[in-house]
Parts: C-alpha cells; sequence; structure tokens
C-alpha cells in the first residue's frame, strides 16, 4: 500500500464568523486539503455554499481547495468554481450521464477531476470515469450533513475501487468522506484509502482543531510503525 496520505478537514463544521482564522490553523496543523461541501437542496436535502465561499477560502490558505459538488447539473457550475479558486472539483456520478465528458470539461477548466458516488450506488457505475479520474471519493455516510454516523458497510467498496485503480495503473487518490473520526480511520486506510476528509473530529475536536488533525493523523502512523 502507498505510504501518502493527507486529512482534508471539511469546513461545513467550521465556525463561520472565523472562517478565515480556523482554515488558517487547520493549514498550520498540517492540513493536505480543505475540502468545500456544496450541497443544492435538491440532490441532497441540505443548502450550504457557492463559489463565493471558495472566494473566501482561496484568500485564507494555499492549500488545494477540494470541492465536493453534490448538485444536480454540476456542468452548469464548474466554470464559476474554477474562477472563484478551486483546485479539485468532484462531481456525482449520479448527476452525470455523461461522466467521462464531465471529467474532461473540469481538466479544461484548469483543475484536478474527481468523481464520487453515493453509499447506495454500485462501484460498476465508475467503470467510465475511473481512467479519467485523478481523485475517486467515496462517501461513508449518505450525503448532506456532517457528523452523521460512519457506514461500516462502505469499507469493502473502499477496498473494490482500490483494486480497480491498481488493476488500470491508476495514481488517482482514494478519497473517504462521512464519519471520519479516530475509530473509524484505521479501517478505510487498511482498505487503501489515502485521502481523508473530516468535518466534526476536526473543527468540533473538544481540544481545537490542530489536535483533531493530529490525532487523526497519529492514528495511521501509529498502525503503520
Ligand atoms: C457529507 C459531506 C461531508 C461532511 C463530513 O455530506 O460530504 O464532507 O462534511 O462530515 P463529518 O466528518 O462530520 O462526517
Ligand atoms: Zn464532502
Amino acid at each position: 500500500m502507498s505510504k501518502r496520505f493527507l486529512i482534508a478537514p471539511s469546513i461545513l463544521s467550521a465556525d463561520f464568523t472565523r472562517l478565515g482564522e480556523q482554515i488558517a490553523e487547520a493549514e498550520a496543523a498540517g492540513a493536505g486539503w480543505i475540502h468545500v461541501d456544496v450541497m443544492d437542496g435538491h440532490f441532497v436535502p441540505n443548502l450550504t455554499m457557492g463559489p463565493f465561499i471558495v472566494e473566501a477560502c482561496r484568500r485564507a490558505t494555499g492549500l488545494p481547495i477540494n470541492v465536493h459538488l453534490m448538485v444536480e447539473q454540476p456542468e452548469k457550475l464548474l466554470e464559476a468554481f474554477a474562477k472563484a479558486g478551486a483546485n479539485h472539483l468532484i462531481v456525482h456520478v449520479e448527476t452525470c450521464p455523461e461522466i467521462a465528458g464531465t471529467l474532461k470539461l473540469i481538466k479544461r477548466f484548469g483543475c484536478v477531476a474527481g468523481v464520487t458516488l453515493n453509499p447506495s450506488t454500485s462501484v460498476r457505475s465508475l467503470e467510465a470515469a475511473l481512467p479519467l479520474a485523478d481523485i475517486v471519493l467515496v462517501l461513508t455516510v449518505h450525503p448532506g450533513y456532517s457528523g452523521q454516523e460512519f457506514m461500516d458497510e462502505e469499507v469493502p467498496k473502499v477496498a473494490e475501487i482500490r483494486r480497480m485503480l491498481d488493476r488500470i495503473g491508476s495514481p488517482a487518490w482514494l478519497e473517504v468522506d462521512g464519519g471520519i473520526s479516530v475509530q473509524t480511520i484505521g479501517k478505510v486506510r487498511a482498505a487503501g484509502a489515502d485521502a481523508f476528509v473530516a468535518a466534526s473530529a476536526v473543527f468540533k475536536h473538544p481540544e481545537g482543531i490542530a489536535a483533531g488533525i493530529q490525532a487523526l493523523k497519529d492514528t495511521i502512523t501509529d498502525h503503520e510503525q
């Protein structure tokens, strides 16, 4: 298994009255990417952030901004997010009838192209996307809210996608999102994930953001020594 790994704090659980400060704290604590959860109130029940927030994040950090688009017709929004300063644009396969074309469009806008799928969606739906994807994001909760319980039944899906990526020699990141904590991160790491999104475990950690990131990193490195 590759040794690389990174933590991608999701600002969905940040204190928005102090967003810049909190992102700076996450960066100083060794976050790898900043994850932004975009929800449209249709594809998922919740309504969250648009390009304007990505623009604010861009001013707060030099880290790659990893944008998770939980929206219908994401192709209509790609350019706006790219212009706002997003580095990674991740679309749901359920929202993209022509996924290969959408991933190519993301690259044309100068971004890293990612694909994701809901817990109820089969890995077979990823076949056309995998050769073009730079990031594959596996949801380990039903998307919509932070603070939900990790779905153990998604761990075999992470392992299966790891095998599919290895089979085609893809260097893509295998990112996981939802319910990631010190209790669960080891399971998805062992299944082959190398990028870990965490909202509550970072921004709601009782000892603060830096402690939250460190605890997640330590859990992985302790297991791999
Ligand atoms: C889920 C979002 C996640 C969410 C994770 O709908 O895609 O990125 O913020 O939150 P936690 O880490 O609290 O489960
Ligand atoms: Zn997310």
